[in-house]
């Protein structure tokens, strides 16, 4: 099915099943330990090993020698695969550094060995026996060192410019030029990346925890050198993925080595302490924001450069892709820089490109407006566009900012809040309020799904879509009930599978979109199928009730059906509306804190998100995304941060003992409301992704918060005690 113009009526919008807060359907499954993660695959092999992986302990250079005589003669010990040995491999498109190095080392942690045994006891305790030598050359770790060097990355080759900032910014009558930073992040999904590969004869299977199966089935068959039909990828539940799981990684390609080695199933997990340097990360981010307004208040002239590194042949962090449509202004400038490091490898991790855009964005923001003398949402109000600022030809499908911004205040109190920074004490706490604006783009992907009619009256949907704790199983099990007419229980999704048709996958926080409308199409073809079988003009059918409805004539589900299932397959693509318009999601988020004015403690104890993000397919499923990525916005602005060890070159908390994020007793009062969105322009659902917005600004209302309680201004995340410390003692 092509989506090339709005969505008109159609049978989701009677939202008997759609827009309800269902229980998530694999819920029961999740919490009785029934839905096996990538490692808890005990019974679909046989003599299954284990395999350890080695990894290096330099981040630049070269192995002199890798010596595996110890860890072969280690007892259990089937085998140690290494570069030298695991037969011709190639690079997938989406990786960046080889997941199995040597002789070359590109990053700390890249894997170099692994070594298969009958129990993983065995496995790791010969991989301790696996003796490395390197030559270790000087390498690039330091962002702010490698500035002067950075380039235009082939993503933003040109600066984007419209109009003339540079006398815009000259002539106007309040100015801000200031640098904010982001450090290095990690994922940290609690389901550590785990895989079982087996094989028979030519044919690989590999289970594993990954969020785009089409995208791992690709790199697999292109690392491997074998086609893409011999392999088949099954990823039905994931514990969390965060952009950390989009990707082929090394337990995957590792495992699938190893089982063709030994000739038998092997199964490969990360340890923790691993997954850090080994796999990606967001990288960190140093940003310029200039921001010029006339007397009023109104921006003439906005600037955002971000800097950011990267392994070569790398991506940037593209940190200021919100700053080129959140505002009005007719002077505008943005660009990107990327600076080659020897760090591990930089990558997606949830809303890359807006979170840290917006961390640093809305700051500056809050910034200009206290120097103009206006409230911060008023100054978000003033500066609202309904267009492209760049191509005021193209309007936003829908954009209700101002509404999440009114609601917001309104519903927090923010009327209560003192717009002079360190004036509110409680005992020996000083309390503040802070807000920003959130925003993420809505991408478009085409998704797949194929629909059976079962003879019992049942649907089964199948698709290679994944859940990565988010809710697709139920929001799929919604659309497609909504669609036949069937209850939630009449329908058994079934998610993560190669041998599905290919859908959006979970990214970008396009999945819940993606999916549910390629599932749409595929009902659309069953209706179809359905309507002809029973004699009825399929125009003027309906579903509803388990019946089927045409004028006067009337049937039962199941008498369309006599010997066998009715199947249909399709896939929703979309056409060129997002060129048309633009189509971005918002929030509102204002935060309140309590600061202790001896120690520089940071509690936050209220949050509130307003949401504007298309039709919200399931209430509970999307506020539960919403809500875990306040969680992380918090995590972001008061705890996240790899340390780089900027002479080895490695984050050096590498584990969840040192690498911060917020505990249940960090979380406060959360609060999430969803303004009515249904967008037409987005999809025949008209939905639009919810799973990032919930993050993006959420960590600069915090900082603007911790502004207002203590009047000292953090432009460094994450703004820890020992940042507010020295500057605290005045405010006593
Ligand atoms: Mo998202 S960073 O595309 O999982």
């Amino acid at each position: 099915m092509k989506f090339d113009k709005p969505a008109g009526q159609n049978p989701v919008d009677r939202l008997l099943v759609v827009g309800h807060p269902h229980d998530r359907i694999d819920g029961k499954r999740k919490v009785t330990g029934t839905a096996p993660y990538a490692w808890e695959w005990h019974d679909e092999a046989t003599k299954v090993a284990y395999g350890y992986i080695v990894t290096s302990a330099i981040a630049k250079g070269r192995i002199t020698s890798l010596d595996t005589h110890n860890a072969d003669n280690a007892p259990g010990v089937l085998a140690v695969v290494t570069a030298q040995n695991a037969g011709p491999l190639g690079k997938g498109e989406q990786n960046t550094a080889t997941l199995l190095g040597g002789p070359e080392i590109e990053h700390y942690h890249q894997a170099i060995a692994l070594v298969v045994a009958e129990t993983f006891e065995q496995a790791r305790a010969a991989a301790s026996l696996v003796q490395v030598q390197y030559e270790q050359q000087a390498g690039e770790y330091d962002l702010a060192a490698a500035i002067p060097n950075a380039t235009a990355p082939p993503e933003y080759e040109e600066d984007k410019t419209t109009g003339d900032f540079a006398s815009a910014f000259a002539g106007a009558a309040i100015t801000l030029d200031a640098t904010y930073t982001t450090p290095d992040q990690s994922h940290m999904a609690m389901e550590p990346h785990a895989s079982l590969a087996f094989w028979h004869g030519d044919q690989l299977t590999i289970r594993t925890s990954n969020q785009m199966i089409d995208w791992c089935r690709s790199d697999l068959a292109k690392t491997l050198k074998i086609p893409k039909e011999k392999i088949r990828v099954l990823s039905p539940w994931i514990g969390g993925g965060f952009g950390g799981k989009l990707f082929l990684r090394s337990d995957a390609l590792l495992a699938a080595i190893g089982a063709r080695m030994i000739q038998r199933p092997v199964k490969v997990m990360l340890p923790r302490p691993v997954i850090a340097n080994n796999t990606t990360h967001r990288p960190a981010t140093i940003q310029r924001i200039r921001l010029g307004t006339d007397i009023e208040g109104r921006i003439c002239a906005i600037s955002h450069k971000s800097y950011s590194g990267n392994l070569p042949g790398g991506t940037p962090e593209i940190a200021v892709q919100q700053s080129e449509l959140l505002y009005a202004g007719a002077h505008r400038h943005t660009g990107l820089r990327l600076a080659k490091l020897d760090l591990p490898e930089g990558n997606a991790m949830r809303a890359p490109g807006e979170t840290p855009g917006l961390m640093a964005l809305e700051i500056a923001i809050d910034e200009i407006a206290e120097k103009a003398g206006l409230d911060p949402v008023e100054f978000r109000i003033l500066n609202d566009t309904q267009v492209d600022p760049a191509n005021p030809n193209r309007p936003f499908s829908r954009r209700q900012l101002v509404e999440c911004l009114r609601t917001g205040a309104d519903r927090f109190g923010w009327s209560k809040r003192n717009a002079r920074p360190g004036q509110n004490k409680e005992g020996e706490w000083l309390t503040g309020m802070g807000m920003a604006a959130g925003f993420r783009n809505n991408l478009l992907t085409p998704s797949g799904a194929r629909v059976h009619l079962e003879l019992d009256g049942t649907l089964t949907v199948e698709t290679d879509m994944t859940d990565i704790g988010t809710g697709s199983y139920t929001i799929i099990a919604q659309t497609a009930a909504e669609m036949l007419g069937l209850p939630l229980e009449k329908v058994n999704v079934h998610l993560g599978d190669s041998s599905f048709p290919i859908s959006g996958g979970s990214g970008g926080q396009w999945g819940a979109n993606t999916s549910t409308s390629g599932v749409y199409a595929a009902c659309v073809k069953l209706r179809e199928a359905i309507a002809k079988k029973l004699g009825f003009a399929p125009d003027d059918t309906e579903f509803t009730g388990e019946k089927v409805h045409c004028g006067e004539r009337h049937a039962r589900l199941t008498d369309a059906l006599n010997n066998g299932r009715i199947s249909a397959q399709d896939q929703i693509e979309f056409g060129d509306l997002d060129e048309q318009f633009q189509q971005s999601t918002f929030a509102g988020h204002f935060i309140e804190v309590a600061v202790h004015r001896m120690t520089g403690e940071i509690r936050v104890r209220r949050m509130l998100a307003v949401c504007a993000a298309g039709r919200i397919l399931n209430p509970k499923t999307a506020r539960s995304q919403v809500i875990g990525a306040m969680t992380m916005g918090l995590g972001a602005a008061l705890m996240e941060e790899l340390l780089v060890d900027t002479r080895q070159g490695y984050f050096v908390n590498h584990d969840m003992a040192s690498y911060e994020i917020p505990v249940h007793a960090d979380i406060p009062l959360q609060e999430v409301i969803f303004l009515d969105d249904t967008d037409p322009v987005s999809s025949p659902v008209k939905a639009k992704g919810v799973g990032e917005l919930g993050l993006c600004g959420v960590s600069a209302a915090i900082a603007n918060a911790i502004y207002n309680a203590t009047g000292v201004r953090r432009r460094d995340y994450p703004i820890t005690p020992d940042k507010l410390l020295c500057a605290l003692p005045d405010r006593l």
